[in-house]
């Protein structure tokens, strides 16, 4: 990324104000709806792993509304991508099983559903982008057909009404020559260009919302974004919610509206980005706050997070965290899982004396045990 997150972070409440600015009619202008377009309700994923069983989602919750981006932050193995793919009910099964929870796109329980007709919802209502668009496409077929299949199969198109929509989609995704380009093999594209096509296959059928997990992790910086850009633009256009994974605080700064630290298959801070910059509760989302490296301080190392992230088969019984914390707390106090509570409007933190420095203040907030 070109700018530091301070800069990023300016940018954002820059990009805020202005939206606060235009409401001149009283009404409230901004992208985002209420409409609450996918609600994601105590979902837990365990993998049944020799060693025991891995808790890799442990009871995430969080909605996403129409037109918002939600980030989903966090180290590697935190349960990230697990999340996403039980929301797609694509965990690998066996070892993976989505043992509790609700995941309700447009108000229907997506775990409840047939296989026949989660076929239906997946690419259609809601679409996933991966982090390596080579996985995402076959490289025997060109990308007329790649692009086709899916508006085949979701909107039943054929011949020139079907070729219309190709070329339509890749043009959304700004593929310069579309008509051209959809005659080309996955090879022959560049990687941004290919993660594009990646895109417009995601959009394609329109869908409430979009998963794109380390869309971006492949690419090289600069390409990085003007894709990052370019999905934003899709998403003030098209309307869609996008869940949007990441490890880069700097990315989230740009791209997210609100912000989910995961931390061992838990949410342990939910807000708004600019709460999550500037007054982030649990010590976990102060630390990969300062691990963002800055460009001006040209050192070439990365700040470290103290500990190592936890094995998940073998998780302490209460609050994950303890074991990374610099705070002063007895083991007791470890040992009881902490809820996640309402410290403010909408800014959720995972509360317990081992994670949260300033927990007296909010501890009158904690449910009775
Ligand atoms: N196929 C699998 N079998 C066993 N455990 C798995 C499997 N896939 C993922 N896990 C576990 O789930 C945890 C979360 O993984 P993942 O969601 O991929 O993390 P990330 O936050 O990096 O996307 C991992 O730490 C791993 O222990
Ligand atoms: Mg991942």
């Amino acid at each position: 990324m070109a700018e530091s997150t301070e800069t990023a972070v300016e940018e954002k409440k820059a990009a805020l104000s202005d939206t606060v600015a235009v409401d001149t009619d009283g009404f409230g202008v901004s992208a985002i709806s209420d409409e609450v377009v996918l609600e994601v309700k105590n979902l837990q994923t365990h993998f049944t792993t020799r060693w025991g069983t891995v808790k890799a989602v442990d009871g995430v919750s969080y909605n996403v509304r129409r037109g918002e981006t939600l980030g989903i932050v966090g180290e590697s193995g935190s349960g990230k991508s697990v999340t996403a793919l039980s929301l797609m009910r694509l965990v690998p099964s066996p070892p993976g099983h989505i043992v509790g929870g609700e995941v309700i796109l447009n108000g229907r329980n997506l775990l409840d559903l047939s296989e026949g007709e989660m076929t239906a919802v997946r690419g259609g209502e809601i679409s996933i982008i991966l982090q390596d668009p080579m996985q995402a496409l076959n490289p025997v077929f060109n990308i007329q057909n790649q692009v086709g299949e899916a508006i085949k199969i979701h909107q039943g198109l054929k011949g020139q009404a079907l070729w219309e929509k190709v070329v339509d989609s890749l043009r959304k995704v700004r593929i310069p020559a579309p008509e051209i380009r959809a005659k080309d093999y996955p090879h022959q594209l560049s990687g941004g260009m290919r993660q594009r096509v990646v895109g417009a296959i995601g959009i394609s059928s329109a869908p409430s919302v979009i998963i794109a997990d380390e869309p971006t992790t492949s690419l090289d910086v600069t390409i990085q974004a003007a894709y990052l850009r370019l999905l934003r633009q899709i998403q003030q256009e098209e309307g869609v919610a996008i869940v949007f994974i990441t490890h880069d605080f700097g990315i989230v700064a740009k791209m997210c509206d609100r912000v989910a630290v995961m931390y061992a298959g838990r949410i342990v801070e939910l807000a708004d980005v600019r709460t999550i910059f500037n007054e982030p509760m649990h010590e976990y989302t102060k630390a990969l706050i300062g691990s963002v490296p800055k460009l001006e301080e040209k050192t070439g190392r990365l700040p470290q997070i103290e500990g190592q992230p936890p094995l998940l088969y073998n998780l302490p019984p209460g609050d994950s965290f303890a074991p990374r914390s610099q705070l002063e707390f007895t083991p007791e106090e470890a040992e009881r899982r902490p809820p996640l509570v309402e410290i403010k409007t909408d800014h959720w933190v995972q509360l317990s004396r081992s994670s949260v420095a300033e927990y007296d203040k909010y501890a009158h907030l904690m449910p009775a045990e």
